[in-house]
């Protein structure tokens, strides 16, 4: 699949977050002062949005029972979560935010 273009800069605010769907994925996208993760948005525990958790010190709490992932590795920091979401490399350049793909993704 390689890189694929997921938003526009402006789209995503300073200390926002957005979900986009990438063939039938949801992946969360987080602005965390100017640097953008993207991790899977469902969590490994059960049916939350992890974009609609508090961030924090680059890690991000489950809304739904306070798991924390880290948005760089997608590692499961704390329970009741204890795998870790998948974690996709990201760049960007002036204007627009990409993710990477694996081939089988
Ligand atoms: S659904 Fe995320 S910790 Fe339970």
């Amino acid at each position: 699949m390689g890189k694929i273009k997921v938003l526009n800069k402006s789209e995503l605010l300073t200390n926002h977050s957005k979900v986009v769907n990438v063939n039938n994925t949801e992946i969360a996208v987080f602005n965390v002062e100017g640097e953008y993760f993207a991790i899977n948005d469902r969590c490994s525990h059960a049916e939350a949005s992890l974009s609609e958790g508090e961030v924090y010190d680059c890690k991000v709490e489950c809304p739904l029972h306070g798991a924390e992932f880290d948005l760089k590795t997608g590692e499961a920091l704390t329970p009741p979560a204890s795998k870790a979401v998948v974690c996709y490399p990201i760049s960007t350049d002036e204007e627009s935010i990409y993710i990477e793909l694996d081939e089988n993704a």
